[in-house]
């Protein structure tokens, strides 16, 4: 396992046209408001732009506005790059990134990895984790899901990839969509090395 910047995690957060995108905007809320976390790295892929529009009605015509139009404030630590630009500092094994998370991650992605492929910035930037050996969180949201997917999924994970489907638990009586979507980002944070005070944990039951 690389060492860790010192000076903040840099995390990179991949997405994709798979449903969720509540999820990227949560994850990139909780990123910028935790002090650990010193830098972000945003890329997302048509679909997945396309996704923001759809599910949020986020749409920016200048990418370099949209963290800010996810986050709802002034994100000051997330970066914008063009999945188009396979020359942006994450496509490199040399660039300073602690892990990333692909939320939500399409079946389409996880093939593209699982191939190692690398035809865009997200595909590339994923493959350089696995190669780094840097934690990669694949957030795939497809159901059901075909042999293809199924054999993807053994292949990033043996890899090196956590494979975390967008599954939100239920166990802890979620008052909402909202703190749905957000506990489950908990988990993802976790993860990714930050863990964070407000994920729900079970101390054991009675049937
Ligand atoms: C409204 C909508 C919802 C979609 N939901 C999913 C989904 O949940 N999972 C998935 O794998 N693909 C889903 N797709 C299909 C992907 O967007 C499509 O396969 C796309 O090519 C993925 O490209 P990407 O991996 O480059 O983002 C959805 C498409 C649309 C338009």
């Amino acid at each position: 396992m690389p060492a860790k910047n010192t000076e903040g995690r840099i995390i990179t957060v991949g997405v994709t046209g798979a449903s969720g995108a509540a999820y990227a905007q949560s994850l990139l809320r909780l990123l910028d408001a935790d002090r650990r976390a010193a830098r972000v790295f945003l890329v997302a892929t048509e679909a997945g732009l396309r996704l923001l529009s759809t599910e949020l009605g986020v749409v920016a015509a200048d990418g370099k506005k949209l963290p800010s139009l996810l986050t709802g404030t002034p994100a000051k630590k997330i970066e914008y790059l063009p999945n188009k630009d396979i020359g942006a500092s994450i496509a490199s094994g040399s660039a300073s990134v602690d892990a990333m998370a692909v939320i939500p991650c399409s079946a389409g992605a996880l093939g593209s990895i699982a191939a190692g492929t690398s035809g865009d910035l997200l595909t590339r930037a994923a493959d350089v984790c696995l190669k780094e050996r840097r934690p990669l969180v694949l957030c795939l949201r497809e159901t059901p899901l075909n042999r293809i997917h199924l054999e993807n999924m053994l292949r990033v994970h043996d890899a090196g990839a956590t494979v975390m489907p967008a599954m939100p638990a239920f166990y802890y009586e979620p008052a909402s969509i909202d703190a749905m979507v957000e506990q489950f980002c908990y988990r993802v944070l976790a993860q990714l090395g930050l863990p964070q005070q407000k994920q729900y944990r079970w101390k054991g039951g009675r049937s």
